[in-house]
């Protein structure tokens, strides 16, 4: 006896997915970077400032809630700041999300095993690196804006803030710093890096010097930041 066989549903092909570009993400990225490199050594150079004395850091402290008077009401500029800030983070981290999702869509197949090349480990290490720099950042607020978590938490100077924070028994919250001030570094030599490759010129000669650009900036931004809480610590800053 003859069986039917049952009619098949239609295989309709897939249609492709449609290919997005990626560009305006990366230079959202990119264009949020700058802004964040740019605020980290704007508030690196008022550190140094710690280095004159304490009433050259709390004078910088009350000029930077001024700026933009009498045009602005006091501290608008700082809140203005702020606002910029908070929005750059934000669009920092989404584009830095969606383009890492994009990335692993685009992979056809799952690596078995994670391959140990360059590129999983920098984005494993931009990805951690931005963790811990996001937690610091939280913490830093509470420690020395708002004063909650500070020994001394005065808001009019900030300078007794900073030595009390880095005093040699408090060596736990100098060692926080350290492993969140060396995060910057690695994330910003390879932020930098990627952004001057994906701007200059891609022969092996203009990769170098990216890569030196990136490294200089990042040991500048790093040595700087740390030498305020080692001062503080070895007693060279009370
Ligand atoms: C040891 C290094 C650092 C020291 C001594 C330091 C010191 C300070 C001080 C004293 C303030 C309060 C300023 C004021 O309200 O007058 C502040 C605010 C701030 N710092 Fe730092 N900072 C350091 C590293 C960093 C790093 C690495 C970042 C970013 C990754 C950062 C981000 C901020 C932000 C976002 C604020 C809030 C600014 C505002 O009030 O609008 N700081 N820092």
């Amino acid at each position: 006896m003859a069986v039917d066989a049952a009619p098949r549903p239609a295989v309709t092909p897939r249609a492709p997915r449609k290919r997005r570009s990626s560009v305006g993400l990366k230079l959202l990225m990119a264009g949020t970077g700058l802004l964040l490199v740019l605020f980290l050594f704007a508030h690196m150079a008022g550190n140094l400032k710690i280095f004159v004395g304490a009433d050259a850091f709390d004078h910088y402290a009350h000029w930077l809630r001024d700026i933009g008077t009498p045009l602005l009401p006091h501290t608008w500029y700082l809140w203005i700041q702020r606002g910029g800030l908070t929005v750059a983070v934000v669009g920092h981290i989404a584009a830095a999300v969606i383009l890492a999702r994009r990335a692993r869509l685009a992979r056809p197949v799952r690596y078995a095993h994670r391959p140990k090349v360059q590129g999983s480990y920098a984005a494993r290490t931009m990805r951690w690196g931005g963790v811990i720099i996001l937690l610091f950042v939280i913490f830093h607020i509470l420690d020395l804006t708002t004063g909650t978590v500070n020994p001394v938490g005065d808001a009019q100077h900030p300078y007794a803030n900073v030595v009390a924070d880095f005093a040699p028994s408090r060596w736990y919250v100098t060692l926080f710093y350290t492993l969140a001030i060396v995060s910057v570094g690695f994330h910003l030599r390879h932020g930098i890096f990627s952004a001057l490759r994906t701007l200059g010129q891609q022969t092996p000669r203009g990769e170098r010097r990216a890569r030196a650009i990136a490294l200089v900036l990042s040991l500048v931004l790093v040595v700087g930041y740390l030498s305020v809480p080692f001062a503080v610590t070895i007693g060279a800053i009370k």
